[in-house]
């Protein structure tokens, strides 16, 4: 599907944007083997979050959808869970098919995962190494590395685990799994990275504890909880830097979630020279949230790298369109993470930024960008990555003419609504 942007010349608006899709996975997943019902409100539809739905249920737990962002997990408890007829299709969600991967390890059945084909190029061997230690079989293509992943799993060991690479996907398998050892199992990252699995676990009464990198779980009893899913700070990202990067804009993002393992867009955007504010500061289920307030006065640009990459790791596309439009030299390292995700991030945001003219370097591990003033609108492509379509939306706002973006269903993944929200701002 084509999406057509059309340039704007300054932004006055109230936005807000779906729920988290981190937290609303999590929530399905955890609701599942809690015992009793878990309400969710706020939750994303978006495609991923429906692929853990759907494999959830393929599971044996009862899901009920009261709407469309309104859902009831009646969960089972840990040992609910009962062997699939089926293949589970985690779709294109990475975090579907790494964390179903560390809970379906405690379980003493067989399951096999898939996906699209992005999640059956993208790298598994970084949950299945740590699974098979603690004793779990997981197969995979590719000599156990790629999915599909067959996994047959059971009572495990409990490990120490320090992971290589700063990864919630890793670190919540690994947790999930932990809760069907006798021990206590660890895992040390080397740096933060989002901490909601740990934080809704807590709130569901479990037994685990983080210090510093370290964060250590034991089997425990979970109990449902009513669930409130903040606004993606991941998609308000968009809107957030549309604000910033338009002089003379006025964006608000209502009830954005705030965990500060997310907002390192909110730091970046400070450091470049954006206003911003923050009001209505309420939490649920451990998740801060609030209004985001942001006021556009001209970008200069920045050095992005080394324990700030985790906390904005998805944000790299929006941000190099808020470094394209900045004054001076931006630098972004450590980030070869984008490599593997979703599309290889760094090559794609680095042609599509090009043909509006953008001066964008590709490096090893990150980016170079010289910002400028004028942009002429471009036809791009998704390379069927969410965030890449809307980092080329936005870029369009800017350009001088007419932008079209090919391929932009994949936006459903993560932000169902994203060219409504994007219309209502020219009114
Ligand atoms: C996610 C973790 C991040 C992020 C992804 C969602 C999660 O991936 O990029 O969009 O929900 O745990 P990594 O853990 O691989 O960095």
């Amino acid at each position: 599907m084509d999406m057509i942007i059309k340039p704007i010349k300054t932004l006055e608006a109230i936005v807000s944007v779906p729920g988290d899709k981190s937290i609303s996975h999590r929530s399905v997943i955890i609701g599942g083997i809690a015992s009793g019902i878990t309400d969710i409100e706020n939750f994303l539809p978006g495609q991923d979050c429906l692929s853990t739905v759907q494999c959830m249920r393929q599971l044996g737990i009862e899901v009920k959808e009261l709407s469309s962002t309104h859902l009831q997990v009646i969960g089972k408890g840990p040992a609910g869970l009962s062997e699939p007829d089926n293949i589970l299709d985690a779709g294109n969600s990475g975090t579907t098919i790494r964390l179903l991967s560390g809970l379906l390890a405690g379980q003493d059945f067989l399951t096999i995962l898939t996906g699209d084909a992005s999640i059956r190029r993208r790298p598994m061997a970084r949950v299945a190494d740590p699974l098979r230690q603690m004793g779990a079989q997981v197969w995979g293509r590719g000599k156990g590395r790629y999915a599909p992943l067959a996994i047959r799993g059971g009572h495990l060991k409990n490990i120490s685990y320090n992971t290589p690479i700063a990864s919630a996907q890793i670190k919540s398998a690994i947790l999930l799994a932990g809760m069907y050892t006798d021990g206590e199992t660890a895992v040390t990252e080397p740096a933060f990275s989002r901490d909601h699995t740990e934080k809704m676990l807590q709130a569901f009464g479990a037994n685990i504890q983080t210090n510093g990198l370290t964060t250590m779980i034991k089997a425990s009893s979970l109990v449902a909880q009513q669930v409130i899913v903040p606004s993606d700070i991941s998609s308000a990202a968009f809107f957030l830097v549309a604000g910033a990067i338009i002089p003379g804009s006025r964006v608000t993002v209502t009830r954005v979630g705030l965990n500060p393992t997310r907002t390192g867009i909110l730091d970046v955007l400070g450091e470049m020279g954006a206003k911003i504010s923050i009001a209505n500061e309420y939490e649920s289920s451990g998740e801060l949230m609030g209004d985001i307030t942001i006021e556009g006065q001209g970008l200069k640009a920045v050095e992005i790298a080394g324990n700030l990459i985790p906390r904005l790791i998805d944000e790299i596309p929006v941000l190099a369109v808020a470094a394209a439009a900045a004054e001076g030299k931006t630098i972004i390292r450590d980030a070869a993470e984008l490599k593997v995700k979703e599309s290889n991030r760094l090559r794609a945001i680095t042609v599509e930024l090009t043909r509006f003219g953008a001066d964008i370097q590709e490096t090893e591990d990150g980016l170079i960008i010289n910002g400028r003033r004028n942009y002429s609108g471009a036809v791009c492509q998704s390379y069927h990555d969410h965030r890449i379509a809307m980092a080329c939306a936005l870029m369009g706002l800017l350009a001088a003419d007419q932008t079209i973006v090919q391929g932009s269903e994949c936006i459903d993944i993560s932000f169902p609504g994203f060219q409504d929200t994007l219309n209502n701002l020219y009114r």
